[in-house]
């Protein structure tokens, strides 16, 4: 795909794997949604990047109002064209540990940023993809398995 004034989501992208990933989007042309808890460092990212390349959204990938603004904000700056899923935790715990059984809250945490949230941000943006249609210039659309369009696949 031609990444050149194209727009991507990066979660995670105030940070490492994220932050590379939205730095190399603005490299190869294109515009970034930072989307990240952390306002601060992805504030200061999206300035570095350039404000008519990059925005920050404060989003929690887990939360569906959080995804939407993202989604929406990236809808704003052209044509989305993509999400790269980094946001993400990897807490270590033992299944029995010295203080006993793993915690469960903890688990559920993990799964919920790591697994729902990115699902979370999957859906939407996909929806806003598929809705938009393929580019006029190249017709370069988002496609799940070669030749087969999100809006036909089973
Ligand atoms: N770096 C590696 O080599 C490596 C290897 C395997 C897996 N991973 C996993 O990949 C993911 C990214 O790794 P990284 O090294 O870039 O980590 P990182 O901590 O540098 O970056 C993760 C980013 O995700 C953000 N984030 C956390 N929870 C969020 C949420 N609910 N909503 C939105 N943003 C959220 C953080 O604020 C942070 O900016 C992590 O889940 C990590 O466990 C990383």
């Amino acid at each position: 795909m031609d990444i050149a004034g194209k727009v991507f989501i990066v979660t995670g992208g105030a940070s490492g794997l994220g932050e590379g990933t939205a730095r190399m989007f603005v490299r190869e042309g294109g515009k970034v949604v930072i989307a990240d808890l952390q306002a601060e460092r992805g504030l200061a990212v999206a300035a570095e990047l350039g404000t008519d390349k990059a925005a920050f959204v404060r989003c929690d990938v887990s939360q569906e109002a959080d995804a939407r603004a993202a989604v929406a904000k990236a809808t704003t700056m052209g044509k989305l064209m993509g999400l790269v899923n980094c946001a993400g935790i990897g807490p270590a715990a033992k299944t029995v540990g010295k203080d006993g059984a793993h915690a469960l809250d903890l688990f559920t945490k993990v799964v919920t940023i790591n697994l729902i949230g990115s699902f979370n941000m999957i859906r939407l943006a996909s929806f806003a993809m598929v809705s938009a249609g393929p580019n006029a210039a190249d017709s370069a659309r988002p496609r799940t398995r070669a030749g087969e369009s999100p809006a036909h696949a089973s």
